[in-house]
C-alpha cells in the first residue's frame, strides 16, 4: 500500500486515522440515486490502496446500506480500515421524519445490528448520531463503555453534540471524537466546540466540509432523491447569495492552483492539529483530489483572504429543515 497521506491520533485513543476520511453516506442516500455496490466498493477499497483508512458511516444511511457496502468493500481488509458508525436516529425506510434515541437498551441493540451488517466482531469508533434530550447523556455513554469494555467498540464519539453535554459525556467516559457540520460556510463549531475540543485532546471531524457540494460544482435540481433540493440554504435566494460567496473563493482557489473543493478542505485543516474533516464523495478522480488536498497548506495572506471575503458574506438560510436540526446542538 502506498502512503500519500499523513496519519494522525483519533482523540486521545491509540487508533491512527488519515489526515482525511472518506464519508460514505452519499453512496447509499441522500444525494441522489445510490451509487451501484460495485463502483462503491471500488472507491472505498481505492480509498484504502491510497493511505485513506478513516471511513465514516451510520445505521440510518440507506437503512443499513450503508454499512453492509462497507462490510463487501473491506472483505479480507477489515484491520486495515478504522470504521466509524454512529446509531441514535430512527426512521423507517425510505422516509425522512425521524425520532432521537439514546436509551440503554437501544444503544446495546444499534449497535449488535450494525456489528452484523458490518460483518465485524468490533467497531472503532462508536458515535451518538443525535443526542436523544429524553435520555440522560450519562445513561446513554455509560452504556456505551460497557460495550468498550466487552470489546465490541474502541472508541466513543458524539456528533452535533453542545459543549455542555460533551463535558458530561467526557466525564463518563473519555471521549476520542466529536462530529460536525462545519466549513468555510458553516462556522458555528467556532463559537465554543473547536476549542473545547482541542483542550480536552478531542479530535473534531467535520462532515459536509464541501458544503454538501456547494463548495464545488452542486446545483440544486428537481431530483427529489436528492435531500439538498429540500434545505433551506439550497432555495431561491438563499442558494443565490450563497452561490456567490463561492464564487468569490473560488478566485483564491484559481490563485492557489487548486479546486475550490480542495480550498475548502485545506481550509478547515487549517483550523487546528486535531482537524480531520471526512469529505464524501462518490467519484475516485474527485477522492484522489481531496487525498492530494491534504497536503495544500495555506499561507497567512490566503488565509486572510479568504476571511476577508467571509466576513463581508452572510450565509443564508438554515443548514437543515426543523426535522433535521432534531438533537442538533443539544
Ligand atoms: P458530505 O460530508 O455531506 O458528504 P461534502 O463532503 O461537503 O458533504 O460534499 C459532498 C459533495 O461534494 C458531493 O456532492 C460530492 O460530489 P461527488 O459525489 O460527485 O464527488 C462533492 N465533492 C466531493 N469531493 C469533491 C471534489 N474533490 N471536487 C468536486 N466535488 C466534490
Amino acid at each position: 500500500m502506498s502512503t500519500k497521506i499523513s496519519m494522525k491520533k483519533l482523540g486521545n485513543s491509540s487508533i491512527e486515522i488519515s489526515a482525511i476520511g472518506l464519508g460514505c453516506m452519499g453512496l447509499s442516500e441522500f444525494y441522489g440515486d445510490p451509487t451501484s455496490d460495485e463502483q462503491g466498493c471500488e472507491l472505498i477499497r481505492h480509498a484504502l490502496d491510497n493511505g485513506v483508512n478513516f471511513f465514516d458511516t451510520a445505521d440510518m444511511y440507506g437503512n443499513g446500506h450503508n454499512e453492509k457496502l462497507l462490510a463487501k468493500s473491506l472483505k479480507g481488509r477489515r484491520e486495515e480500515a478504522v470504521i466509524a458508525t454512529k446509531f441514535g436516529i430512527v426512521r423507517e425506510e425510505g422516509k425522512y421524519a425521524r425520532s432521537i434515541s439514546g436509551k440503554p437498551e437501544y444503544v446495546r441493540k444499534a449497535c449488535h445490528d450494525s456489528l452484523r451488517r458490518l460483518e465485524t466482531d468490533y467497531i472503532d469508533l462508536y458515535y451518538i448520531h443525535r443526542v436523544d434530550t429524553d435520555t440522560p447523556i450519562e445513561e446513554t455513554i455509560g452504556e456505551m463503555s460497557r460495550l468498550v469494555e466487552e470489546g465490541k467498540v474502541r472508541a466513543i464519539g458524539i456528533s452535533e453534540a453542545s459543549a455542555e453535554t460533551l463535558r458530561k459525556a467526557h466525564a463518563v467516559h473519555s471521549i476520542s471524537a466529536l462530529q460536525s457540520e462545519y466549513s468555510m460556510l458553516t462556522r458555528d463549531p467556532e463559537d465554543e466546540i473547536l476549542g473545547l475540543t482541542r483542550e480536552l485532546g478531542i479530535s473534531f471531524v467535520p462532515y459536509s466540509p464541501i458544503c454538501r457540494g456547494l463548495l464545488s460544482n452542486w446545483a440544486p435540481s428537481e431530483d427529489k432523491t436528492d435531500f439538498r433540493n429540500m434545505l433551506p440554504r439550497f432555495q431561491g435566494e438563499s442558494y443565490a447569495g450563497n452561490k456567490s460567496i463561492a464564487n468569490e473563493l473560488s478566485l483564491i482557489a484559481d490563485n492557489k492552483g487548486c479546486s475550490l473543493a480542495q480550498l475548502s478542505l485545506a481550509w478547515v485543516c487549517a483550523q487546528g492539529d486535531h482537524i480531520i474533516p471526512i469529505p464524501g464523495t462518490t467519484k475516485i478522480r474527485n477522492l484522489d483530489s481531496n487525498i492530494a488536498a491534504a497536503e495544500i497548506v495555506l499561507n497567512k495572506k490566503e488565509i486572510s483572504a479568504i476571511e476577508e471575503i467571509l466576513a463581508a458574506s452572510e450565509v443564508m438560510g438554515n443548514r437543515y429543515t426543523d426535522e433535521g436540526m432534531k438533537g442538533v446542538d443539544v
